[in-house]
């Protein structure tokens, strides 16, 4: 009994202590084998007992013995893997996150930087959100500048076309000031090719306030896209969209002056990068925003298409082939 009780309580630090701790018990010489010797001597009836007290300390030494030998062997272990700091590193598959959400999050960085929240919606909308409010009257004509995705008929379910449909939501359940940006998914019933795809990403961005005006737009395109390409040279054209008025198309001056050791440009000169202007004051109506209390600038863009620019990609199906040897190239950018 008391072996037993100093059995359960021997520690050992090193394989000495453990081979000691053993020759004592289970030595040739050692307290098991002298027990094993008295045997003989005990009397008959006593046998049985002393039996198999004998065996059960065989057992718990042995069992000791084994239990420290293999915490010892673990502990080594331990210290081969952080004992040395100059062993080479297990190296680690990471994955690379998708070129369109490394450029949605800089879009996203850049314009949280001076105040712009981000705000969502759904891929399936309404008439109303993706058409009406937007000044876009059934039978518009401009109603043809985008073909619509249509789920059902009467009452009208669709596919967004624009996530302009999530400012109208976003202006409906806020008051001014304003300050967001509607990254998403959009969907229009266009032939898939080089350049356009049925499916792609906008941001959209949104500004309401008092006093807004086009001087404020100008500025933050120019700082946004200083931000995004550095240098950069950008131009206004005037365009029209319903939804907004004046209207504009925002160009990118594309050439030396951009260029850069990384990024070998093929097409210089302007390139279009976005659409923007003053939120038409029916639409603020619309969306229970005073007009005479309050305007806006809006602008939207595509993100495929900035990030074709950004990494000099001449396809868009690219982004939607899950090629590896494409998706590879972006692990370094985080
Ligand atoms: N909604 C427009 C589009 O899908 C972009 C845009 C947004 C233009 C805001 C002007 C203002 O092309």
């Amino acid at each position: 009994k008391e072996h037993i009780s100093e059995i359960e309580a021997f520690t050992a630090n090193t394989k000495d202590e453990v081979e000691n701790f053993r020759i004592k018990y289970l030595g040739k010489k050692g307290i098991l084998n002298g027990y094993f010797a008295e045997f003989k001597a005990v009397p008959n009836e006593e046998k049985k007992a002393f039996g198999q007290a004998v065996n059960e300390l065989k057992d718990a030494a042995t069992n000791k013995v084994q239990k420290l030998k293999e915490e010892l062997e673990s502990r080594e272990e331990e210290k081969g893997v952080y004992g040395d700091l100059s062993r080479p590193g297990e190296p680690v598959e990471i994955g690379a996150r998708h070129p369109i959400s490394i450029v949605k999050n800089q879009i996203i960085e850049i314009f949280s930087n001076i105040g712009f929240n981000v705000s969502e919606g759904p891929e399936m909308e309404d008439d109303w959100h993706n058409f009406t409010a937007l000044n876009l009257p059934e039978y518009h004509p401009a109603r043809d500048m985008q073909d619509t995705f249509f789920i059902q008929t009467n009452p009208d379910v669709l596919l967004r076309t624009h996530t302009s449909s999530v400012q109208v939501r976003y202006m409906e359940d806020n008051k001014p000031p304003i300050r967001t940006i509607s990254p998403g998914r959009v969907f229009r019933n266009e032939a898939i090719s080089a350049r356009s795809h049925c499916i792609f990403h906008q941001v959209e961005g949104l500004y309401v306030d008092k006093n807004v005006s086009f001087a404020d737009l100008k500025q933050t395109l120019l700082y946004f896209t200083k931000q995004l390409f550095g240098k950069s040279k950008i131009r206004l054209r005037p365009s029209y969209f319903p939804f907004t008025e004046p209207s504009a198309e925002v160009d990118i001056y594309w050439g030396l002056e951009t260029e850069t050791d990384y990024r070998i440009t093929k097409g210089t000169g302007w390139l279009e990068i976005m659409g923007c202007g003053m939120v038409d004051p029916n639409v603020l109506r619309n969306c229970n925003i005073d007009p005479s209390e309050y305007s806006g600038f809006a602008f939207g863009m595509g993100i495929e298409r900035i990030a074709m620019l950004l990494y000099q990609i001449g396809d868009i199906r690219m982004f939607y082939e899950n090629d590896m040897r494409f998706l590879e190239q972006f692990k370094s950018s985080i």
